[in-house]
Formats: C-alpha cells, sequence, structure tokens
C-alpha cells in the first residue's frame, strides 16, 4: 500500500514529494513530540489517556493516565505513541498506533489503537513535510486537515481531522508540528 502510494506520487508529482521524502528520514531517526498551532494557540502539546487525542496541559484533565506522546516513526510509516515518563509515569498504555479518518470516513475523531484492525476507515500512515505532519493520497496530494474544537476544559482541546460537515462551535484549524514552541 505504502510502495504505491510513493510510486503514484512520484509519477504525480515528483518534486514535490522528493523533499519531504528527504525529511522525513530525519525525523524517523528519533523519537519525537506533536504541537499544535493555529488561532490562540501556541505550540500546544498533543497528549491522550490512550484513545482519543487532545492538545493542550495534560495536568488539567485530572486523569492518571493522560500523559503526553512521545512518537517513534515505524519501517511502514506507521507512527507509535508511548507516554513521556519524563514527565508522568502513571499512565500505563504504551505502543499505541496513531490515526486519522480516511477519506471514505465521515467521521472526525483522530485517535490512538491497540491494534488497528478494531478500528473501521482509518489512515495510519504519515509523512512529514519538514517539521509539518500530513498523509499524502492515492493521487500523491498531501493532506493537512488537522483542527482542533474546544472541550469542557479552558486551553484543552479536541485533535480532529477533516472538518467537513463537522458544525462544532469553536472549530480552530490548526497545523501539527514536531518543533516545539520556543520558551
Ligand atoms: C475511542 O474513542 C472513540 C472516539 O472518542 C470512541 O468512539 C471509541 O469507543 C473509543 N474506543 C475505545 C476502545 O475506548
Ligand atoms: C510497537 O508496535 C509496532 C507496530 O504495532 C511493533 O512493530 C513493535 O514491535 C512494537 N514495539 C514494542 C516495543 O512493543
Ligand atoms: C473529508 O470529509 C468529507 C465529508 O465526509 C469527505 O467527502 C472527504 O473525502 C474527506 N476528505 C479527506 C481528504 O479525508
Amino acid at each position: 500500500m505504502r510502495t504505491t502510494w510513493l510510486l503514484t506520487a512520484l509519477g504525480a508529482s515528483a518534486f514535490a514529494v522528493a523533499s519531504p521524502v528527504n525529511v522525513e528520514r530525519a525525523v524517523s531517526d528519533s523519537p519525537f513530540s506533536l504541537y499544535a498551532y493555529g488561532t490562540g494557540l501556541s505550540g500546544l502539546r498533543l497528549f491522550t489517556s490512550g484513545n482519543a487525542t487532545y492538545v493542550g496541559n495534560y495536568e488539567l484533565v485530572g486523569d492518571d493516565q493522560a500523559a503526553p506522546v512521545i512518537f517513534t516513526k515505524q519501517d511502514d510509516d506507521t507512527l507509535t505513541g508511548s507516554p513521556d515518563t519524563s514527565v508522568t509515569s502513571t499512565a500505563s498504555w504504551s505502543n499505541i498506533t496513531f490515526y486519522v479518518p480516511s477519506p471514505s470516513s465521515s467521521k472526525h475523531a483522530v485517535g490512538f489503537a491497540k491494534s488497528v484492525g478494531d478500528v473501521p476507515e482509518i489512515v495510519t500512515e504519515f509523512i512529514f513535510y519538514g517539521a509539518w505532519i500530513a498523509t499524502i493520497d492515492t493521487t500523491g496530494t498531501l493532506q493537512t486537515l488537522w483542527y482542533v474544537t474546544p472541550t469542557e476544559t479552558d486551553g484543552i482541546y479536541s485533535l480532529k481531522w477533516n472538518a467537513t460537515g463537522d458544525s462544532t462551535e469553536g472549530k480552530i484549524t490548526i497545523a501539527l508540528r514536531t518543533t516545539a514552541p520556543a520558551s
């Protein structure tokens, strides 16, 4: 599947894809975190309690399973996540696979799964364009459809994908990047 996508991508736009593939190698070398940037969001870190994804300060949710995610890129371009044990050691999930809804899905939830076979209509392969994380569709076009919606907790947002058809109030389009905010 991955090979087919890449060949299609190269055929459709060799120039556009040549550089992200190179950069992708650099990203894959070491574990990384993801941060949301957008209007009013100056680099909020991605966290989870093992399934749904959020950005913001995980400490505000009061759940001992909540932890910022350290991602590792696998050889098949999937991303597995584990808790950042340098900040919290109470979460019991680990090595879970990151996904977004597939183009044929009308869902918006971004999440993690223990076994991706358990979740229908998802995409689990990601590509990096510099520090930006995207998917690549069958025509070789990079897709970055990340957005967030507010939660009941101030400063914490649900991370979602493809706002088409989502009428939730307060949606904010974001870029999801591997670059931490300057402190
Ligand atoms: C994961 O989260 C989704 C969306 O919030 C939910 O529909 C699903 O039931 C959850 N799965 C598990 C295993 O908790
Ligand atoms: C993590 O998950 C990946 C993909 O599911 C698997 O290939 C890898 O062996 C797992 N690593 C560990 C340390 O369990
Ligand atoms: C976005 O969602 C719409 C409506 O569900 C769907 O038709 C479209 O294929 C989706 N696009 C992508 C790139 O996922």
